[in-house]
């Protein structure tokens, strides 16, 4: 962590709630039990375990070329599978809470910008084969091994799209009427994120989710949430420090910001 980051952790621990304590919305108070607090070890999460593990120890070698902010951790045009499942991706305790958010929205159609290894993406199909995911990747290396992935589990219900966001994200809006859970997971820089929420917000239904990954990454990506949960669209948010989920429910009666330790 950075100093940046360090300090705004410090700030996040001591004005965020516990457990939902201090939270009044009935409807966040139970996304806390079920979501964020809940320990119920869902019958995949075994697979994912597993296929976890297998990706920690492999030494298939990615050619990678910056599409986007870069990695803080990893700089070589060359990566092990096992360094970017170390360091490149989210790690298992956030993709659990993924798959719960998921299961306890019952979302239909998810969209991730970022596939990486794939390993996410999973979380983000298994909580109901009849979801329909978009999962946006411009490696194509990384393509073909989130692809294989899904095949060693037998998950039918992921789309992986090999492009920039750029161009895939307005495409894939353009052929949807609406979307229930878009995960922003790459190119972290403020124009980019700004840009993807703005498009995305043409598509929102009452019920669509907007989550926000690394909102302390760095001090852009913090104006960039900052921004967005200001806009006048969201309702609620959700601040957990390593992401922010938010909310475009009308029945909110007045906007509601929440800072919630996970
Ligand atoms: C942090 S990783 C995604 C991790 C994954 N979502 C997870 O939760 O484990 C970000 C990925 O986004 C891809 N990426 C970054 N900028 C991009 C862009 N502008 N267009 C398409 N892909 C991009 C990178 O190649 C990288 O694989």
């Amino acid at each position: 962590m950075n100093f940046f980051q360090i300090n705004s952790f410090i700030k996040h621990w001591f004005t965020s709630t516990n457990k939902g304590h201090g939270v009044h919305s009935p409807f966040i108070y139970q996304l806390c039990e079920e979501v964020f607090y809940n320990n119920f070890e869902f019958y995949h999460f075994k697979k994912l375990n597993n296929l976890r593990a297998n990706l920690l120890q492999s030494k298939q070698i990615i050619n990678f070329t910056d599409y986007g902010a870069g990695s803080k951790k990893l700089k070589s045009n060359t990566r092990a599978v096992s360094d970017i499942t170390k360091y490149g991706i989210s790690n298992k305790k956030q993709n659990e809470i993924l798959f719960k958010l998921i299961h306890f929205l019952n979302s239909n159609t998810v969209i991730e910008l970022g596939t990486s290894v794939g390993l996410n993406t999973l979380y983000l199909a298994l909580p109901n084969k009849e979801n329909k995911i978009y999962t946006i990747e411009a490696n194509n290396e990384l393509c073909l091994l989130a692809n294989e992935n899904s095949k060693k589990l037998d998950v039918k219900n992921i789309t992986i799209i090999n492009n920039l966001f750029d161009v895939a994200l307005p495409n894939l809006l353009n052929q949807l009427n609406t979307f229930d859970v878009l995960y922003i997971d790459g190119n972290h820089t403020y124009k980019a994120t700004l840009n993807y929420f703005n498009l995305a917000l043409q598509k929102i239904n009452i019920k669509s989710i907007i989550v926000l990954d690394d909102i302390y990454w760095s001090k852009e990506m913090h104006k960039a949430w900052t921004e967005i949960k200001n806009n006048k669209n969201v309702k609620c948010s959700i601040d957990a420090f390593y992401f922010g989920i938010l909310f475009f429910d009308t029945n909110f009666i007045e906007k509601v910001e929440y800072k919630i330790k996970i």
